[in-house]
């Protein structure tokens, strides 16, 4: 062997040996069958993989995260659903609601025990349990998108550069063997895996989540001062909240509402400023707006009624009904037409139902013969998507 061939291997060598150190470079297997244990030598503690082992340290984390929707994916809507579909179908819509190794179901026996566990434990996860508790015992499953679903493959940790630093790979800090800086955590590749359908499962040319897509047409991802990954919105200096739809000052500050009275006629300007995808993303939120024509007495006398929707339905395959949502930066204005003359004010509404599609999906399945666990389970979903509706905006504009 001559000394450049000797120099290319062991070049080689160590890029390899990089590699497999850091690991996951571009996030390339990441998803592959992820798990989360650990065979490491460390402290019980260190090997825990609940969240509530990660907030012994990382209590800020913990504290945002355990209100968002991510702590609550596996829910009583989802698994409610299984019985119908088996453990295999149940497992694929756990890859993106509690997809590591440990959460899957082993087989048909330990989903319906899942489903009684829920029904008794009411709460599910609580994020309020003590480390040592009963509750704090369910299986890791409960937690959905959990922690260790984003951060940690076979014990390693894996988070963005530290705060202010742009040191990738792997950072030996210490406790759980320190963690591999990657600068995929700060970019929407990252929520991708969860958050965007490919496209062969298109409906009328758009999948049913479009979302990085959507992102990827919008002035977002330009490099500069306004540019905004999925992270700057969602996780605002790395907050884990990820709120959404479900919040409402979180969705107001993304549109400018205006109402007012040009050349006699009321109207509204509602006007997509700070949303970076449509408005909404999903076809399961619906919003709705109304226009109400008063007199003097606040006597309704005319109604008017417009949507912001993707509503898709089955028939025939999959096909989209009608796509009235907003693309980023786009005004939609809705005029009050044709009102009564002796109307003193217009009033308008805009509520948002952010469940529309499952409610739909709860209220068919408790019309059918359900398992008894599942019908409670679904019940319960049903009752919590209708709290989840909430009044976005009102105000009233006077015609005189
Ligand atoms: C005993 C304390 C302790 C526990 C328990 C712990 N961590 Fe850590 N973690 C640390 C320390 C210390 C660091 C290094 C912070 C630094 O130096 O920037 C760290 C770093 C990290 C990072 C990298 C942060 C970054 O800047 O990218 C991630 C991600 C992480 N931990 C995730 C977890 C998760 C997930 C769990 C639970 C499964 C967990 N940790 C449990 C102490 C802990
Ligand atoms: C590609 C990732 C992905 C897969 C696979 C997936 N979901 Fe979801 N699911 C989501 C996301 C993201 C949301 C939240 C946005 C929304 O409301 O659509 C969600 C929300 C839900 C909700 C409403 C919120 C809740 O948890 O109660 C239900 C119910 C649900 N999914 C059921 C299912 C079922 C049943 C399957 C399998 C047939 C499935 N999901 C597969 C990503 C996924
Ligand atoms: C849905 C995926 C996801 C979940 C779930 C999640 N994280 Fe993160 N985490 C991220 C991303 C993405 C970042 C980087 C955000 C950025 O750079 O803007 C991050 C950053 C971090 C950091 C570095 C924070 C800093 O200020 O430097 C720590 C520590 C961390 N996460 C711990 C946790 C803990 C503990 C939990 C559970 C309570 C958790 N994460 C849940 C995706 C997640
Ligand atoms: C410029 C800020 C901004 C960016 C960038 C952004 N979002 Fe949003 N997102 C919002 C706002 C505001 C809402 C609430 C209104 C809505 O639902 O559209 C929202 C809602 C959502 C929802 C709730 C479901 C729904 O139907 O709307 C999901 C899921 C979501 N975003 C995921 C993402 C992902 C994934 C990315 C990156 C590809 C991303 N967002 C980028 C601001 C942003
Ligand atoms: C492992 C899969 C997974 C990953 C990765 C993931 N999400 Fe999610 N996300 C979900 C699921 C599942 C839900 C729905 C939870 C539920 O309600 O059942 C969800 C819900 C949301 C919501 C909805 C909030 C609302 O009000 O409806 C937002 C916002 C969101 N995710 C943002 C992000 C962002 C930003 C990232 C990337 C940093 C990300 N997610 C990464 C699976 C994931």
């Amino acid at each position: 062997m001559n000394l450049s061939t000797l120099l290319k291997c062991s070049f080689l060598a160590i890029i390899g040996f990089i590699m497999v150190a850091a690991g996951y470079q571009n996030l390339d297997g990441y998803w592959d069958n992820p798990s989360a244990q650990s065979n490491h030598d460390w402290t019980k503690l260190e090997k825990n993989m609940r969240p509530e082992a990660c907030a012994q340290c990382h209590e800020t984390q913990f504290n945002a995260w355990k209100s968002s929707q991510h702590s609550k994916a596996y829910s009583p809507g989802l698994i409610g659903q299984f019985p119908g579909m088996g453990h295999g179908q149940g497992n694929d819509c756990l890859r993106c609601h509690a997809p590591l190794s440990e959460q899957l179901y082993n087989g048909e026996k330990d989903m319906f025990n899942s489903l009684a566990t829920l029904r008794k434990q009411p709460k599910g996860f609580n994020p309020d349990a003590d480390l040592d508790s009963q509750e704090a015992k369910l299986p890791l499953r409960h937690a959905g998108v959990t922690c260790a679903v984003c951060h940690v493959r076979n014990g390693n940790r894996f988070g963005p550069p530290r705060k202010g630093s742009q040191t990738l790979g792997h950072l030996n800090t210490g406790t759980h063997g320190g963690f591999t800086a990657l600068k995929q955590f700060e970019q929407s590749g990252f929520c991708a895996e969860c958050h965007q359908f490919p496209q062969s499962y298109a409906i009328n040319g758009k999948p049913l989540e479009n979302t990085v897509f959507e992102w990827q047409q919008s002035r977002f991802p330009k490099k500069g001062k306004e540019e905004k990954q999925c992270q700057g919105c969602h996780m605002p200096d790395r907050k884990h909240s990820f709120k959404g739809i479900h919040d409402k000052s979180f969705t107001r500050q993304g549109l400018d509402i205006q109402v007012i009275n040009k050349h006699g006629l009321a109207q509204l300007k509602i006007t997509s400023k700070n949303i970076g995808h449509a408005f909404p993303t999903y076809v399961t939120p619906k919003i709705t707006i109304q226009a109400q024509a008063l007199n003097n007495q606040q006597k309704v006398l005319k109604t008017w009624h417009w949507e912001i929707v993707r509503e898709v339905f089955y028939g025939n395959g999959w096909q989209e009904k009608q796509d009235t949502r907003l693309k980023p930066d786009e005004s939609r204005i809705y005029i009050a037409n044709d009102a009564p003359s002796n109307t003193q004010n217009i009033k308008f509404t805009i509520s948002v139902v952010p469940d529309n599609f499952y409610k739909g999906v709860y209220r068919s399945l408790l019309s059918d013969d359900l398992q008894a666990d599942a019908k409670v389970l679904i019940e319960r979903a049903l009752n919590t998507a209708n709290e989840n509706d909430y009044i976005l905006f009102s105000d009233t504009v006077s015609l005189r």
